[in-house]
């Protein structure tokens, strides 16, 4: 019996292709060259401004509410989600690091090893994987070299895999930092990641043509006219 469901075990389709992560490395840190607390951070002129504006919407006995908005500040300004960018933080709100670290941790979204220059995010949620998403990964890994959770050498991509982005309706999706492209073929996906390269203009949103989440092709819904108040309730009523 145990051999009977081995062998069912050896022939399931792998369904999952992001590669293993083990999970002491979601949280673990150890001082690198390039991430360790000697190296110094601190908001830039600009991201002071918006830091201080931020901070500004909470009682000042509050500040610590003001924490993901700054880590996202921050790390807009730094690239990534450092050591020092997570203690300058915690010091900015007057926290101990610690809570900031468990917040950084939590959040996939902030990034605590160095990205490259256009991190794309690839959702592969049954809605974008019954649209083509695994075409998708498999065109950018063949196109830039990498596979998931990898940087390109010349540091301009780095591709990760994530959980649904909240657009279903325009599957398959990418983000590139934070813009979206949407209704991705293989191909449309190519030529993007080559204007990104060279450096063009691109336009965010759905590379079909079709405007936001409108319907492909023709009006499906709202196609008569509206009807006016009582309509179908009873005339005693
Ligand atoms: S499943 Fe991909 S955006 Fe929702």
């Amino acid at each position: 019996m145990f051999r009977t469901a081995a062998i069912y075990r050896s022939t399931q389709r792998q369904f999952s292709i992001s590669s293993t992560t083990r999970s002491d490395a979601i949280f673990v840190h150890r001082d690198t060259p390039e991430n360790n607390p000697s190296i110094p951070f601190e908001f830039d002129e600009k991201s002071m401004q918006e830091a201080k504006k931020i901070v500004a919407k909470y009682p000042p006995q509050y500040k610590k509410a003001a924490m993901i908005p700054l880590l996202h500040l921050a790390q807009k300004q730094n690239g990534w989600t450092s050591l020092s960018v997570m203690n300058y933080v915690a010091k900015f709100i007057e926290v101990p690091p610690m809570r900031v670290y468990e917040v950084a941790t939590f959040y996939t979204m902030f990034n605590r090893n160095p990205v490259g220059k256009y991190f794309l995010q690839v959702c592969t949620t049954t809605p974008c994987q019954l649209c083509g998403s695994s075409k998708i990964v498999e065109a950018i890994e063949n196109h830039l070299g990498i596979k998931v959770g990898e940087t390109t050498s010349d540091k301009l991509f780095t591709l990760v895999e994530v959980e649904c982005a909240g657009a279903c309706i325009n599957a398959p999706v990418i983000s590139v930092n934070d813009d979206y492209f949407e209704d991705l073929t293989p191909e449309a996906t190519v030529k993007l990641l080559d204007d990104l390269k060279a450096g063009k203009p691109v336009k965010r949103g759905p590379v079909s043509g079709r405007n936001n989440c409108e319907p492909l092709g023709q009006q499906t819904t709202l196609t008569t006219p509206p009807t006016g108040p009582g309509f179908m309730i009873r005339s005693d009523l």
